[in-house]
């Protein structure tokens, strides 16, 4: 069942009504919703044009949205406000139109703001002011992608609003843009794509070279199985540092192999050509993770929950040795979620903090949620946060 019409999201939909009308003195057009996510398998290979296995889960952010009119003083500007403070007023970013450039806005309005800035980079396409107010629960900096999240939502809001008719995949390309040449994170396509395609109750296996996508169904309640997420709070961002560097490593084994991208290699041994470890190491992951979304793929169409987890750890232990974007916190959530009985368990997302996840029998969550934090006590990190996920449908209008 989507998560779109609980009885909690009409709560938060009309408490932002509410909460646009006293902030701005308008009612807006409507309220959009895009979810977060969590990527089963196939990580770091989006932009290598590889692979990809996530869904769209029950949290996301909500975006109420009213075009300013050309008669308004401020009809070229962009009003951006978030709940995400706990004040009851929430404080408002101004932004001309015509002053968005890149590096023009910081901190979470840089997001919605990129945006706009990448469709008027279309030909025939003037965004021109509005007004924006975004609620979400995606918890900020979990790995989860609180950022695609409200990147999402207002690209399906100004789609609808503005009568753009574009794809989905034309608005994850476009999403994408926003995020590396606007906010300046290089990130690839996999996560704006699941919170725009995903349906309920399945995973989404993207081909991020053709941008072919299926839906594979995830057999879960026939199994009495769930994902929980293990938020570690490590938070982690991929505006600099790690990310970058392990994408750049891509680059430079691709081009030793003389490939266009590391999808064309099939084989470890193919590697054995790159000499220095580390790159080979991270070429490795690439070539092996793509196997094992493929491999998912399969076992998932058969039922075979035991072969889903398996392969889950396997990639965790390529992420934490080949890759080496885990983190301390990460490995101590995965290794207690195994002891504890999990089916399988991994870190999920970009890496250096944020989440894992692991797939668990519904009997055994409670089991699994006490031993990973009592691990996490006793190495004396910060409490998680743990709670299990739905499949859930992608983003459109609330
Ligand atoms: C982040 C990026 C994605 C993807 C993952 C790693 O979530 O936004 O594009 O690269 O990391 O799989």
């Amino acid at each position: 069942m989507s998560n779109s019409k609980s009885p909690e999201t009409l709560g938060r939909i009309e408490n932002l009504r509410q909460k646009f009308f006293k902030l701005y003195g308008h009612h807006p057009e409507g309220i959009w919703r895009a979810p977060g996510r969590v990527n089963l398998i196939g990580e770091h290979t989006d932009y290598n044009l590889g692979y990809v296995l996530p869904f769209a889960i029950d949290k996301n952010a909500l975006v109420a949205i009213r075009r300013i009119s050309e008669r308004e003083p401020e009809a070229k500007q962009l009003n951006l406000a978030s709940t995400y403070g706990h004040s009851d007023i929430p404080e408002i970013t101004r932004v001309a139109v015509d002053q968005l450039a890149p590096g023009a806005v910081t901190g979470w309005a840089a997001y919605p703001a990129a945006v706009a800035w990448a469709l008027n980079q279309l030909d025939n396409v003037e965004i021109s002011g509005f007004e924006l107010l975004v609620d979400s629960d995606v918890p900020v900096g979990s790995g989860l992608s609180s950022s695609h999240a409200l990147e999402v939502s207002t690209i399906v809001a100004l789609n609808d609003l503005y009568e753009l008719g574009l794809s989905p995949t034309r608005m994850a390309q476009l999403t994408q843009q926003a995020e590396n040449d606007f906010v300046g994170a290089p990130t690839g396509i996999m996560d704006q794509s699941a919170s725009l395609m995903s349906k309920a109750q399945n995973a989404l296996f993207l081909d991020c070279r053709s941008m072919q996508a299926q839906t594979v169904p995830l057999p879960l309640a026939q199994n009495d199985a769930v994902v929980l997420v293990i938020d570690t709070r490590v938070e982690h961002s991929h505006v600099d540092g790690g990310y970058a560097a392990r994408r750049q490593s891509c680059e430079e084994a691709s081009e030793i192999l003389q490939v266009s991208s590391l999808r064309e290699i099939e084989t470890v041994a193919q590697l054995e050509a790159i000499e220095d470890p580390i790159v080979r190491r991270r070429a490795k992951h690439i070539v092996t993770e793509n196997q094992r979304v493929l491999d998912t793929v399969k076992v998932l169409k058969v039922g075979d929950l035991q072969a889903v987890g398996k392969l889950l750890y396997q990639s965790h232990v390529s992420m934490r040795d080949d890759y080496e974007i885990s983190c301390e916190e990460l490995d101590v959530a995965v290794e207690a979620s195994l002891e504890a009985g999990a089916i399988g368990a991994r870190m999920t997302g970009g890496g250096f903090g944020g989440s894992s996840i692991a797939l668990v029998k519904r009997e055994q969550i409670e089991a699994v949620s006490r031993a990973v934090r009592m691990a996490f006590d006793q190495a004396g990190y910060k409490e998680p946060n743990i709670f299990t996920v739905i499949a859930d449908e992608g983003a459109g209008r609330a």
